[in-house]
């Protein structure tokens, strides 16, 4: 793994921490309905590092996006809402808001803080050089900090002010949430012990395409679900029915397959299925072995049997890394297979047999919903970053706060 300066290591934290102003990259682009917060997973995550640098008498301030507002104020994506549930998380402590994150009202706001205190500033995709990576902006925000501190690993594949370009310019180090997050990702796939299993469900093989081709190189069992799994059955010769395909995506999952096999990978996907003739709740389901999947039935989840089957594989395995669901798991009986498999992977990880790692997109929920996300050793909080990641991708903020040889 790259090498980074952290909380332990930075010189300008240690030596004299007292009154040092840490501009800190948070990721508090949270799940929110009307103006409540309905996930705060990022924000109790982001409160750890808060809490040690106030600690240390730092001025902590910090930064985020919310949404995508393009660089325009839009009063809805203020994160201003945002003030009492990082209050909470921080047990209580005093949090001031700040309405812009660059000029004179920043620069006072973060100067008058105590040492210890703790600032909030708005969103900052309200500014076009955020997104644009401006060389002005950069410096704008600067100027109102001593170091940087990046702990929003979630936003490390956007190459932005506030999480790339500015680890060019100020003393920088990775925040606690970074570092368990890097080093839970170099175990999984970096540095894993072996054998290794890999999950990789969704929807369509087309935007998991990079993901397929790196893991195939790198792990020893591929688990494919999901609609994605109909393309692979189809480019097989497998009747699917009406289930949802990618039939121009046949050649692609052909030379997936020949390509895991060339890297001694093997490809699973299920031999028996779930089908139904429509995707809702109350439908009549029965399970039916892969060649006899009806014309007019859709398949809508992996079978009892193939799920049974790969909690077996699990036993074999040492590290399990997960993304994406195995099927439909939004209406029930569909998300049968994803439960049975993701309670074998909780359950050998509680016994320490099995180094379980799981993120991006929908899968904290399909994990959560099988009540098996808090026994995983970890779970990234990251969606498009975790999948950019798999990908194989070097991602810029994580980049940017390498330290050179
Ligand atoms: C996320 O929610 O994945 C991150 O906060 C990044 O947001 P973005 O996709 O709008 O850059
Ligand atoms: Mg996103």
């Amino acid at each position: 793994m790259s090498r980074f300066e952290t909380l332990d290591t930075l010189p300008a934290l240690n030596n004299k921490p007292a009154g040092c102003r840490v501009l800190l990259r948070g990721d508090l682009n949270v799940p929110m309905q009307n103006g409540v917060v309905t996930e705060a997973t990022r924000i109790d995550r982001l409160a750890p590092t808060i809490l040690e640098l106030a600690d240390r008498g730092c001025k902590v301030v910090v930064i985020s996006h919310f949404d995508r507002p393009k660089g325009k104020f839009i009063p809805e994506m203020s994160v201003a809402p945002l003030l009492a549930p990082l209050r909470k998380a921080l047990g209580g402590r005093e949090v001031v808001f700040v309405e812009n994150c660059i000029g004179e009202t920043a620069k006072e706001a973060v100067n008058g803080l105590p040492n210890g205190g703790i600032a909030l500033l708005e969103n900052l995709r309200f500014h076009p050089g955020e997104e644009g990576n401006d060389c002005d902006f950069i410096e704008a925000l600067a100027s109102i900090g001593d170091v940087f501190v990046h702990d929003a690993f979630s936003t490390a594949h956007r190459a932005h002010a506030s999480t790339e370009g500015i680890a060019h310019v100020l003393p920088s180090a990775a925040g606690r949430l970074m570092q368990a997050e890097l080093s839970a990702l170099d175990e999984a796939l970096g540095n894993p012990e072996r054998p290794m299993l890999a999950v990789v469900g969704g929807a369509k093989v087309s935007t998991k395409l990079d993901v397929l081709s790196n893991l195939v190189s790198k792990v020893d069992r591929l688990v494919i679900g999901g609609a994605m799994a109909n393309t692979f059955l189809y480019a097989l010769g497998t009747d699917i029915g009406a289930s949802l395909c990618e039939k121009d995506m046949a050649d692609t999952a052909r030379a997936v397959m020949a390509d895991a096999d060339a890297a001694g990978c093997e490809v699973i996907l299920p031999s028996d299925v779930v089908i139904a003739e429509r995707f809702e709740a109350g439908t009549p389901s029965e399970t039916v072995q892969i060649a006899a999947v009806r014309q007019d039935a859709m398949i809508l989840d992996i079978g009892e049997k193939s799920a049974l089957a790969l909690a077996e594989s699990l036993k074999e395995c040492k590290t399990v890394l997960w993304n994406g669901p195995l099927g439909a798991f939004e209406i029930r009986p569909f998300d049968n297979g994803t439960n049975i498999v993701a309670k074998a992977a909780a359950k050998l990880t509680v016994e320490g047999r099995l180094r379980s790692v799981a993120g991006g997109g929908d899968t904290v929920a399909a994990l959560s919903a099988a009540k098996a996300l808090n026994d995983f050793s970890y779970v990234s909080t990251a969606g498009g970053a975790f999948l950019e990641w798999l990908e194989g991708k070097v991602l810029p903020g994580v980049a940017a706060l390498e330290v050179k040889q």
